[in-house]
């Protein structure tokens, strides 16, 4: 018997994972970002001697740091790390594989940032409270960390269709590729279930995996850190440096060990 599954349905079947696949990680850089965290943490660690991008992934950010002073790129995704060593400069980066809810490097720094929602794939409280106190352990006593969650109650829907993400990008060895996402939001678990999808417009084979974000509230935020020993000095709003306000995208808390 025939059994007529509709797209989304077989997406879902896919069991490829996001970063740690290389099939799907290798389509990461191509989706075109405003990447104003780059430049926000970029200015944070103009005097930092020492700093840690945890969830590096593909590392372009972890690059642009390495002007005279230690940098330290985690992430758990042996594949995104792969990229990351081939970039130009790669070579003067320490690569870590590790999680942020357990890595121990014995070391301490003087920035500490997770760019990219990378802090969003942190799914239970459990996670998060595990990472927070990795990041305050590895904190010099002046240190600064800052990190990026959007925020729950910034209106507008979370969900989105293939229709509304569609576009197209260049490959270097596929060639064109269209890209999609489809993406279902439980407002009850503040969890984003969501699939990339990649598809070569040479050869009609996609590549697609599905993975989760977790949403959370700047009050829950405020205190996890507290718990964590971590004290913010300024909570943004937006990567430009506006102030939080209980609409605003972003959740970027700021500050160090308390
Ligand atoms: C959206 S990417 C962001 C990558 C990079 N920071 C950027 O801004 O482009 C999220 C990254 O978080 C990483 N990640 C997921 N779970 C993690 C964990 N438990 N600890 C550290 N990194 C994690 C993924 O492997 C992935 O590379």
């Amino acid at each position: 018997m025939l059994l007529a599954f509709s797209e989304k349905a077989v997406l879902r079947m896919n069991t490829r994972n996001i970063f740690t696949d290389p099939a799907v990680a290798q389509f990461y850089d191509l989706t075109p970002r405003d990447r104003q965290d780059h430049m926000f943490c970029k200015s944070l660690a103009r005097n930092a001697q020492s700093v840690l991008d945890l969830g590096c992934g593909t590392g372009e950010f972890t690059v642009q740091l390495i002007k005279e002073r230690r940098v330290v790129g985690l992430d758990p995704a042996g594949a995104m790390l792969d990229i990351a060593r081939t970039r130009p400069g790669g070579e003067q980066v320490t690569w870590v594989e590790g999680d942020a809810r357990s890595f121990d490097l014995s070391e301490t720094f003087d920035l500490i940032c997770l760019t990219g929602h990378s802090f969003q794939f942190l799914l239970t409280e459990e996670d998060q409270r595990a990472a927070l106190s990795c990041i305050a352990k590895h904190l010099n006593p002046t240190g600064q960390f800052v990190f990026d969650t959007r925020n729950p109650d910034f209106p507008g829907r979370k969900t989105r269709s293939k229709e509304e993400t569609l576009s197209q990008s260049m490959h270097s060895k596929l060639g064109p590729i269209e890209s999609w996402n489809i993406s279902e939001y439980d407002e009850a678990e503040q969890i984003l279930s969501f699939i990339n999808a990649y598809k070569s417009l040479e050869t009609g084979e996609i590549f697609s995996a599905p993975s989760q974000l977790k949403y959370t509230s700047q009050k829950k935020l405020a205190q996890l850190m507290a718990d964590a020993g971590l004290q913010v000095t300024d909570w943004l709003g937006e990567w430009t440096g506006e102030p939080y306000h209980p609409l605003s995208r972003e959740i970027i808390p700021v500050g160090r060990k308390a």
